[in-house]
C-alpha cells in the first residue's frame, strides 16, 4: 500500500483494471460525523466531463466497508472501496512490450518483469478516486476548525487566467467542467483541450490551491514545514512536475524590499500587506491564505505517433496509443490537489492540537 501522513494516515491500494481501488483512512477522530453526500459531491467533481475527459465512465460509488457506525467514525480504520466496472483492456495488447513515452511503463517494465500496463496499472489516475473520497473526510474534519481548501484551474496549454483569485473564485470553479473560475475561461480552456484532442495530442496546465483559516503558527519546521509536507503529498499525484508557493520562481528575480510581505495592524491583529510567501514563512502559516500552484504535464498517452522501442525484440518502433485517455489531466486533478492538501492539513492539525 502507498501511505500518506503520520497521524491521519491514508493507505492507498488497487490498480486501474483490478476489481476495485480503495484506501484505508486511519485515526479519524471517534464520533466525527461523516457525510456521505459530501463524499458524493467531491467524487462527482473528479469525474471526467463530456468531451474534455476520458470516455471511461465509472459510477464511482464509494462503499465504506468499516469504520463507521450510524454515520459517525467509530475510531477504527475507515476502509473504502470503489469498483472498477468500465474496464477495457483490449487496447493494451499491442503495446505490452512497447513503453509509452511519458508514462511509467519503461522503468516499471524494467524493474518488474511481470508488470501489467493495463490501464496504467498501479500508476493510473484511477487511484485518485479513493484519494478524493479520503480527502472529503479530511475536509469534513477541517471544517469545524474553519479551515477551507479549494482549488481551480489557473491555466491549460496557452490559455491562462490572469486575474487575482480568492477562495470565493476557487469555490465558484466547481460550476465549470474545466474548473476555470469564469464561464468565459471555461469556454476557452475547453476549446484548448478539444483542439489538442482532435490532433491526437494532449495538453498540460496549472492548478492553483487556496487554503483559508489556518491560524498563525500552524505547521512544522525543517522537514516537517508546511510547504515540505504539502509538496511531498502533491508530488505523489501522477503527472505533477512542479509546485510553487506564493510568488514562487518569480521571487528569485526580486529584491527583498519587493518580495517581503510587510506587516501592519488591523483591529489588533497582525496582517501582511501582500502574499508573496503564499502564506508560509519558516514552514508555518503567517495567517495569510496559503496559496500554491501545481504544474501538470500533458497526458502521456496520445494517439499521435511517437518513437519508442519494442523491449521484446530490442528494435526501435513507433507507438500510437489507443484506448480511453484524458486529453488533459488538469480539470480532474483540481479535486485531487484539494484532497491531498486537506489530508496533509488534517494530519498536521492533530499535532497542532487546534
Ligand atoms: C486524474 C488523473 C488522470 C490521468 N489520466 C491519464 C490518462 O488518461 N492517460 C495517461 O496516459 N495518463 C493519465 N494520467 C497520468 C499518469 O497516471 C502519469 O503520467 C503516469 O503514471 C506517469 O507518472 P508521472 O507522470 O508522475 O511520471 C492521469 C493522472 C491523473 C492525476
Amino acid at each position: 500500500m502507498y501511505t500518506l501522513g503520520n497521524n491521519i494516515r491514508m493507505h492507498l491500494f488497487g490498480k486501474s483494471h483490478d476489481a476495485h481501488v480503495g484506501c484505508i483512512l486511519d485515526n479519524i477522530p471517534r464520533g466525527m460525523r461523516i457525510s456521505a453526500d459530501e463524499i458524493r459531491n467531491e467524487m462527482s467533481l473528479r469525474k471526467p466531463k463530456d468531451g474534455i475527459g476520458t470516455p471511461r465512465t465509472e459510477d464511482d460509488h464509494v462503499e465504506i466497508l468499516s469504520g463507521l457506525k450510524d454515520g459517525a467514525a467509530d475510531g477504527s480504520p475507515i476502509r473504502m472501496i470503489i469498483a472498477n466496472k468500465n474496464v477495457d483492456s483490449s487496447k493494451y495488447k499491442e503495446i505490452v512490450n512497447i513503453p509509452r513515452p511519458g508514462h511509467a511503463d519503461l522503468p516499471a517494465m524494467v524493474k518488474w518483469k511481470d508488470h501489467d500496463i493495463k490501464g496504467g496499472g498501479q500508476f493510473s489516475g484511477r487511484l485518485t478516486a479513493p484519494i478524493v473520497a479520503a480527502g472529503s473526510i479530511a475536509k469534513q474534519m477541517l471544517s469545524p476548525m474553519n479551515i477551507k481548501v479549494a482549488a481551480f484551474t489557473r491555466s491549460v496549454g496557452s490559455v491562462s487566467d490572469e486575474m487575482e483569485r480568492d477562495m470565493e473564485d476557487a469555490l465558484a470553479s466547481r460550476d465549470h467542467a474545466t474548473r476555470a473560475c469564469s464561464p468565459e475561461l471555461d469556454d476557452r480552456i475547453r476549446g484548448e483541450i478539444i483542439s489538442a484532442s482532435k490532433d491526437g495530442d494532449s495538453v498540460g496546465g496549472v492548478v492553483e490551491c487556496i487554503v483559508t483559516g489556518l491560524p498563525t503558527g500552524f505547521g512544522g519546521i525543517w522537514f516537517d514545514s508546511l510547504d515540505a509536507v504539502i509538496s511531498k503529498a502533491v508530488f505523489g499525484i501522477p503527472a505533477v512536475k512542479g509546485i510553487e508557493f506564493g510568488g514562487g520562481f518569480a521571487l528569485a528575480k526580486m529584491r527583498g524590499s519587493e518580495s517581503n510581505d510587510q506587516y501592519f495592524i488591523d483591529n489588533d491583529s497582525v496582517k501582511a500587506m501582500s502574499n508573496n510567501m503564499g502564506g508560509i514563512v519558516g514552514g508555518m502559516s503567517n495567517g495569510m491564505p496559503l496559496v500554491f500552484r501545481v504544474a501538470f504535464k500533458p497526458t502521456p498517452s496520445i494517439s499521435k505517433e511517437q518513437r519508442s522501442v519494442d523491449l521484446s525484440s530490442m528494435k526501435e518502433t513507433v507507438i500510437s496509443v489507443k484506448g480511453r485517455h484524458d486529453p488533459c489531466i488538469v480539470p480532474r486533478a483540481v479535486s485531487v490537489v484539494e484532497a491531498v492538501t486537506a489530508l496533509v492539513l488534517a494530519d498536521v492539525s492533530v499535532s497542532e492540537a487546534i
